[in-house]
């Protein structure tokens, strides 16, 4: 074949194209009440309640919340009857994250490559209509129920639109007399997008997973100074970073590993009815100080960390420009990596089991995900046990 040539179907490129991911549509989770969820998201964490499905808007078998802030776009989603897929999984692993679903050109087109690449369908492409536009969807599944949606939208459903207040999709309504979406437009928190999104798989499944998103989503593994798949004495985790590309979003991958604790990876499996699934996303914000601290003001419960921590953070970590004595009264983590440092702070679960909770992380050239504070982490809870006489 001449170099001139078109390239055929099955080229490299021409492969890619349905998959070409535009933007993280939503984040789908599966809650046991939505009504309730979605204040404790506007009320905590300053989520817009933007836009509902539910009985009144002719939704017969579920009730879904659209809540906004920034470029994040959360629907919760709750069954009105037993037999719903939502009320099923609550009932398997509590309020948890179902879909992270991917804006793409051509819904069926990519959910057909998925599948032709091996991929097992979730659902099958499904187009929801009215006089303003078209919203097609089909479903791949991931890791344990985890799924992901294929979106693509045309017309007033057209994601640029959507994100200019425009309406979600048919049978949702914009909610425009909320006295709490006032107030979270007088009192922003500041979250942009969602930076990463970490699945917790079984001992072993990790590399598995790895070459799924490689194969199925053409996703990269990400390559950063501290990206290796060794656990140490004090993670008992490993975890692998599977990057979208396009600066999208990045699926941390963990399995749990042997370390001085049980790991955190286990625990979350014991209670997720041993099932992988997602354990947290990570919330970017450009403040992180004053992110965390209108956070803390209404009442979000983090992670507490020793004082000791910053005992020995400020030499591991070099120059940070925000202020030093805040980040320690907020209990916020410092990290460094080749390219600049991170701010970041975990909260505890947001729901009764130890499984789902939000990261807080401010980015100031790091592209890594806080790995030196494990150890720091364990290394100060350590000081603390020495004080006691207990270690
Ligand atoms: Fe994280």
């Amino acid at each position: 074949m001449s170099s001139s040539a078109p390239a055929p179907a099955s080229s490299p490129g021409n492969r890619r194209d349905p998959l070409r991911l535009v933007d993280v549509d939503f984040v789908r989770f599966y809650v046991g009440n939505a009504k309730q969820a979605a204040y404790f998201y506007a009320q905590s964490f300053g989520f817009e309640i933007e836009q509902i499905s539910d009985l009144t808007t002719g939704s017969r078998d579920a009730a879904t919340y659209l809540l906004s802030q920034g470029n994040i776009r959360f629907l919760l989603t709750s069954g009105l009857h037993a037999g719903h897929p939502a009320s099923e999984e609550v009932a398997l692993y509590g309020d948890g994250i179902k879909d992270i679903a991917f804006t793409v050109d051509d819904a069926v087109k990519a959910y057909d490559e998925c599948l032709r690449r091996g991929a097992d369908s979730a659902y099958e492409p499904i187009e929801i209509s009215d006089e303003h536009g078209t919203v097609v969807m089909a479903g791949i599944k991931a890791m344990g129920r985890v799924i992901h949606s294929f979106v693509s939208r045309t017309g007033d459903y057209d994601l640029d639109r959507v994100k200019k207040g425009g309406q979600f999709m048919p049978k949702f309504q914009k909610q425009t007399d909320l006295a709490i979406n006032q107030y979270n437009r007088d009192n922003p928190i500041g979250l942009f997008y969602v930076d990463h999104c970490v699945a917790n798989v079984e001992l072993g499944k990790m590399n598995y997973w790895v070459d799924w998103y490689s194969d199925i989503l053409d996703f990269n593994l990400f390559k950063h100074f501290d990206d290796n798949d060794i656990s140490t004495e004090y993670s008992a985790l490993m975890s692998k970073v599977m990057d979208s590309g396009r600066e999208l979003i990045k699926i941390p991958i963990n399995e749990p590993a042997e370390g001085k604790r049980k790991s955190q990876i286990q625990e979350y499996l014991d209670w997720h009815n041993n099932t992988p699934g997602i354990q947290h996303l990570a919330l970017l914000t450009k403040d992180e100080l004053h992110t965390v601290g209108r956070l803390h003001q209404r009442g979000v419960d983090f992670l507490r960390i020793p004082d000791t921590y910053y005992e020995t953070v400020w030499d591991r970590v070099g120059d940070v420009k925000e202020d030093h004595e805040i980040i320690r009264d907020l209990k916020i983590l410092v990290d460094r990596d080749d390219k600049g440092y991170l701010l970041q702070i975990f909260t505890k679960p947001l729901q009764d089991r130890p499984t789902l909770f939000f990261e807080i992380i401010c980015r100031r050239g790091s592209e890594s995900f806080g790995k030196g504070n494990f150890k720091a982490l364990f290394e100060s809870l350590e000081i603390e046990q020495d004080r006691r006489g207990n270690l």
